[in-house]
């Protein structure tokens, strides 16, 4: 028996473009799983002119006949979950199965606040986070004090939630947050209900099983390698494992049943929130970057910082994920951007350096090598023999640096804007 879960992630600070390839696999696969994270993910799919942007709910879940799993190493808002549930109810297609592992931990209400004061406690030093209760969630799980979707249905749920949430408020003394608890918590007791009419299952027996019956499987992940809780540019980063280890803890998979390894990246760079960017551009260039390519946060709004490719950055993540093949995205947005910069190393004190070093990332400076950009719009673009020689080019060179195959190029934000190579 040698079936195997493929895994497709992100290769940079998130944002890639994993909601849109999810979606565009989903009819190889059985089964979607997102392993990590939590609505600080904002995964959009676009298609038949509708756009949709996906928080907890993996995004395989436009397809009918399949399974989608959110995993235990995910953590859940029910009141987001509410939401995202209702918007795909209105558009009215038919969908696949939605089951939740009972070892997901719920985001609560006060872990919201929680979120809020510290960012507001670090001041000019703050994460830029979502806010949307990851940290002080996942603290609540490695400090053995959380809440999972399997206590719901236990008998002394609104015991466990009272004492959570008193812990919580004794924290919240000491910092300088004006709150009002009650319409929020009213809220979320309400949205339960809906958590409810889902299968809750033990993941990862599922999947165990799921495997043994030759069954295909994608897992999803959230965020990208560079906001990896210990591979990332700490402390401007996420909470959670973002990287294939991740999926093993996420869903309960042993490395040994890890298959194809799809790592995702644009093919420019994008950050939202505090921390190093080494390629970032403040220039005509990230303006553009920026408005073609419409870099504004699914999840929160905020303009994304846009720079050139990273390769020392992209090497990394590749060996970190022990990524097999490779998607590039956004190419579209490229287009008549005259010459094209490629961050080849840095130079940190005027040595020259090829990797991300623990310390000093913001005084790195990128050093780059120049290739001609394309004119042409290639968003109707349906294979790589109408390409302009200079994209060509560009994919090439990726590759043989990257030394990974790039097996898709996308051109737009439509499931139909997916070239396969
Ligand atoms: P995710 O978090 O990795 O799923 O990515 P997001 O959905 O947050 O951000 C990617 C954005 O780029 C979304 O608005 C997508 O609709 C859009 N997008 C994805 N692929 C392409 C592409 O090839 N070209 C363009 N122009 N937009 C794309
Ligand atoms: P997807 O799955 C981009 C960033 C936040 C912040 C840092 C910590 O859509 O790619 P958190 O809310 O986790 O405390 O924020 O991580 N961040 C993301 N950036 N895409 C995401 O998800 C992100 N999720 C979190 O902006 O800098
Ligand atoms: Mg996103």
């Amino acid at each position: 028996m040698n079936n195997k879960v493929d895994i497709l992630l992100g290769l940079q600070w998130g944002d890639e473009g994993k909601g849109k390839i999810v979606d565009v696999l989903t009819s190889k696969y059985d089964i979607i799983a997102r392993f990590q994270g939590g609505p600080n993910a904002g995964h959009t799919l676009e298609f038949e002119g509708i756009k949709h942007v996906l928080h907890t709910i993996p995004s395989g879940i436009f397809h009918k006949d399949k399974e989608n799993i959110i995993g235990n190493g995910v953590v859940i808002d029910p009141v987001i979950f509410k939401n995202e549930i209702k918007k795909i109810e209105k558009v009215n297609l038919e969908i696949s199965d939605l089951l939740i592992s009972k070892k997901a931990h719920l985001i609560l209400p006060t872990h919201k606040l929680l979120d809020a004061a510290s960012e507001k406690a670090k001041g000019k030093e703050k994460i830029g986070s979502t806010l949307k209760g990851i940290g002080p969630t996942y603290m609540d799980k490695t400090g053995r004090n959380g809440i999972r979707v399997g206590d719901i249905k236990s008998k002394n749920f609104k015991e466990k939630y009272n004492k959570l949430k008193e812990k919580h408020i004794q924290i919240l003394k000491f910092y300088d947050l004006e709150y009002d608890i009650q319409k929020a918590e009213e809220e979320w007791f309400k949205s339960l209900d809906i958590l409810l009419k889902f299968k809750h299952i033990d993941s990862e027996h599922y999947i165990h099983e799921s495997i043994r019956k030759g069954k295909k499987i994608l897992a999803e992940g959230a965020q990208g390698t560079l906001l990896d809780i210990d591979f990332g540019s700490y402390p401007f980063v996420t909470s959670s494992n973002t990287i294939t280890a991740g999926a093993c803890t996420g869903l309960g998979v042993a490395p040994n049943k890890i298959g194809e390894v799809i790592g995702i990246f644009k093919a420019y760079c994008t950050r939202v929130g505090s921390g190093p960017f080494p390629t970032e551009l403040k220039d005509s260039t990230g303006e553009h970057l920026a408005n073609v390519g419409n870099e504004f946060g699914s999840t929160t709004g905020r303009a994304r910082r846009c720079g050139w490719i990273d390769i020392p950055a992209l090497k990394y993540a590749i060996n970190i994920n022990g990524v097999t093949k490779l998607n590039m995205m956004k190419a579209d947005v490229m287009s008549g951007i005259k010459n094209i910069k490629i961050c080849t190393h840095y130079t940190l004190n005027g040595n020259k350096i090829d990797y991300l070093p623990f310390e000093d990332n913001d005084k790195l400076i990128p050093v780059y090598k120049e290739m001609k950009g394309w004119e042409k719009d290639i968003t109707n673009m349906k294979n790589l023999e109408k390409a302009p020689k200079e994209l060509n080019e560009y994919i090439s060179y990726l590759e043989k640096e990257l030394n990974t195959p790039i097996t898709i190029l996308s051109v737009g934000p439509d499931r139909t804007q997916t070239l396969i190579l």
